[in-house]
C-alpha cells in the first residue's frame, strides 16, 4: 500500500505567448480545469502506472477538499484515476486552488491552500493505524510542515518507507531528514534545502553528499530538461539525460517522477533504484508533451514502450 499524503487543487489553467506587463491585460489562447495539488498528481501517477492486475498495488490519498460541488467533483476524479479516497475529507473550508499560467516557455503557478491548511495529526493516525512495514509514505509541502514531519516520524516508527518531495521549497527542521528514505527535490528545492546550486556535475554531487550527511540514505535531483542525477550513498549517477520531447505543458513534471518512483523502487521489486529513475524519467518526459497537470500522466503501457527499447 502507497499512502499520499498531500494536497488537492483545482487547477485552473490560462494559456499565453507572454506574461502580461505590469497593468497590461492580455487575452489566453485557451483555458481548462482540471485536478491539480503536488499530493492529488502524485497519488494519481502512481494509480495510473500502476495498471491493472492482481498485484496492483492500492494507493489511498489522504488529503481536504471543500464541502462544495468542486471538493466532490475532484474526489470523482481521483476515483476515476483509481485512488483510493478514504481517507479524503470534505471540510467547511474553500477547495484549494491554483492558477496556472503556461506559455511556451515555462509556467508560472498561484495556489491558494484553502482545505489543505487544515489537515490534521488524527487524519494522519487514522490513516495510518493498520500501515505496516511494507507499505510506504509519500509527502510533498503544499500541507502544514509539522503536520509532514509528524507523518514522516510516524511512518518510520512503523518502519514504512518514506518519501519527500519537499516542494514547494521551504526550510526542513534537521530532525525531519532523518525520518527520509528518499529525498527527490528539484533544482531550486535542492538550492535552497542545501545552500548548493546543482548545475553541473560536481555541485550535484556535493549537494547529494549534503543530503545524506543529514541523514538521508537515498536521493534524487530532478533537472528539468536535463534529467535526473540520483545516488544511494555508494553509487552516484550523474546523470540520466531527460528524453528530447516537444513540449506542451511541464505542469506536474515532478509530480509524475515522484509517484513513478515510488510505486517502482521499493514495491515493484524488479526494479534497481537507477532503473525506477530512468522509469519515472520516462513517465515525467511524456507528461510535458501533453496539457495539465494529472490529466497529463501516463500509463504503464505508454511508459513501457519508450522504456523496453531506451533502457533494457
Ligand atoms: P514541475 O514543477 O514543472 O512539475 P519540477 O520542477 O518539480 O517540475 P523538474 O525537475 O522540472 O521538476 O522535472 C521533473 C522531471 O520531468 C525531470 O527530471 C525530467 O524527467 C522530466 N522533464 C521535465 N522537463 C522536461 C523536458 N523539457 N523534457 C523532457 N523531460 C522533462
Ligand atoms: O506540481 C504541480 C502542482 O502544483 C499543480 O497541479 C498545482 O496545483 C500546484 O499544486
Amino acid at each position: 500500500m502507497i499512502f499520499v499524503l498531500g494536497s488537492i487543487n483545482n487547477d485552473i489553467t490560462l494559456e499565453v505567448g507572454r506574461i502580461p506587463k505590469k497593468g497590461e491585460t492580455l487575452s489566453a489562447d485557451g483555458c481548462f480545469m482540471g485536478l491539480g495539488g503536488k499530493g492529488a498528481n502524485q497519488a494519481v501517477a502512481i494509480a495510473k502506472l500502476a495498471g491493472e492486475g492482481e498485484k496492483k498495488p492500492a494507493v489511498k490519498l489522504i488529503g481536504h477538499v471543500g464541502k462544495d460541488a468542486v471538493g466532490a467533483e475532484l474526489i470523482r476524479k481521483l476515483n476515476d484515476y483509481g485512488v483510493d479516497t478514504e481517507f479524503v475529507r470534505q471540510v467547511n473550508r474553500a477547495t484549494g486552488t491554483a492558477i496556472v499560467t503556461v506559455t511556451p516557455k515555462d509556467n508560472r503557478i498561484i495556489v491558494y491552500g484553502g482545505a489543505n491548511a487544515g489537515i490534521t495529526k488524527s487524519d494522519v493516525d487514522e490513516a495510518l493505524e493498520h500501515a505496516t512495514e511494507a507499505d510506504t509514505l509519500l509527502c510533498q509541502l503544499e500541507t502544514p510542515l509539522y503536520i509532514v514531519a509528524y507523518a514522516l516520524r510516524k511512518a518510520r516508527s512503523l518502519g514504512m518507507t518514506t518519501i519527500l518531495n519537499p516542494a514547494p521549497a521551504k526550510a526542513l527542521p534537521d530532525d525531519m531528514y532523518y525520518n527520509v528514505d528518499i529525498i527527490v527535490p528539484n533544482e531550486t528545492e535542492t538550492l535552497i534545502l542545501t545552500g548548493i546550486n546543482p548545475q553541473d556535475s560536481d555541485s550535484r554531487r556535493a549537494a547529494m553528499i549534503k543530503f545524506h550527511m543529514q541523514g538521508v540514505p537515498y536521493v534524487v535531483l530532478t533537472l528539468g530538461d536535463k534529467g535526473v542525477s540520483l545516488s544511494d550513498g555508494t553509487h552516484i549517477t550523474d546523470h540520466i539525460p531527460a528524453r528530447k520531447v516537444a513540449v506542451t505543458d511541464t505542469t506536474g513534471a515532478g509530480d509524475t517522477f515522484v509517484g513513478a518512483l515510488a510505486l517502482t523502487y521499493p514495491h515493484i521489486g524488479m526494479y534497481s533504484f537507477r532503473e525506477a529513475c530512468a522509469f519515472a524519467n520516462i513517465a515525467a518526459s511524456i507528461s510535458v508533451m501533453r496539457h495539465g497537470a494529472s490529466d497529463s500522466i501516463p500509463t504503464a503501457e505508454e511508459v513501457y514502450a519508450h522504456y523496453v527499447h531506451e533502457v533494457i
